[in-house]
């Protein structure tokens, strides 16, 4: 009899081979949801964007057991492991968003104590990137956080000796990672995919990222420029390891 994975395995292997691209990928969720219990206290009222599975939402709820999430992505099948994932959980709501648009957030009532995201802001355009910081600073209450953990890449130019040491241990990490039999992008959407009950959503995700391309890559200047022009107060960095950063803005 063939088994399927379940999702709770499914987000095992999507956080091993998430990790496999992302060193330390742990370290920052900690340092995430530390500062949310710090600065907006044990019950945050939390907006989760570009969710994927639910790992970041999960690492909040480990922590913060009585936080309030709204997990919200764009993609069919990853958002149908985190519905499984959160099931029965009504303390979290996981909500079909294409963060390059702006109409989803007018559905959500009410403001968010923190707003995050891991892994996911470097697919959207510098003009959807501003206008999504504009938006949020409307929903976050004064003192709280933004925080985005994401690959902010070295300049090949400017910076080509830092680029290289990025690209090396990059390169060693998913090397250890893989030679332990970590899945690879392609094998983990393989298990996903095998999921007969995920079809009509594995049908609808190729209509969804079709023709999509990703954008040209932000600095993290203008991470911090705009979310100050958005509003934001304070604007920084909470921690770095090369190449890798978790933004923070203080509404
Ligand atoms: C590498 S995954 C990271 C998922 C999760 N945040 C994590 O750290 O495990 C990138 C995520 O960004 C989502 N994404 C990319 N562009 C998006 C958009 N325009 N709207 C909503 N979600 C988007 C993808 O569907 C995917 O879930």
């Amino acid at each position: 009899m063939t088994t399927y994975p379940s999702s709770s395995d499914l987000l095992r292997r999507w956080d091993a081979q998430q990790t496999a691209y992302i060193r330390h990928r742990d370290q920052r969720f900690t340092v995430m949801v530390e500062a949310i219990a710090r600065q907006c206290g044990r019950a945050p009222r939390v907006l989760d964007l570009a969710c994927g599975p639910g790992s970041l939402s999960a690492a909040l709820l480990a922590h913060l057991p009585e936080a309030r999430i709204v997990a919200v992505d764009k993609d069919p099948v990853l958002l149908a492991i985190a519905r499984e994932i959160f099931a029965g959980q009504d303390t979290v709501s996981v909500l079909e968003a294409d963060l390059d648009q702006l109409d989803w957030l007018s559905g959500i009532d009410g403001v968010f104590d923190a707003v995050v995201s891991s892994t996911a802001l470097h697919w959207l355009a510098p003009q959807h990137l501003a206008q999504l910081y504009f938006a949020l600073a409307d929903r976050i209450v004064e003192g709280g956080l933004f925080l985005n953990a994401d690959h902010l890449l070295y300049d090949d130019i400017a910076q080509p000796a830092l680029r290289g040491l990025a690209r090396q241990d990059d390169e060693a990490n998913q090397e250890r990672a893989f030679g332990s039999g970590t899945d690879t992008w392609d094998q983990w959407w393989d298990a996903a995919q095998s999921r007969l009950d995920f079809a009509a959503a594995a049908k609808q995700r190729e209509a969804v990222w079709l023709g999509k391309i990703p954008p040209a890559k932000v600095t993290l200047g203008y991470h911090l420029e705009t979310l100050r022009s958005a509003g934001f107060r304070q604007t920084g960095t909470i921690w770095q390891y090369l190449d890798d950063y978790v933004v923070c803005a203080v509404r």
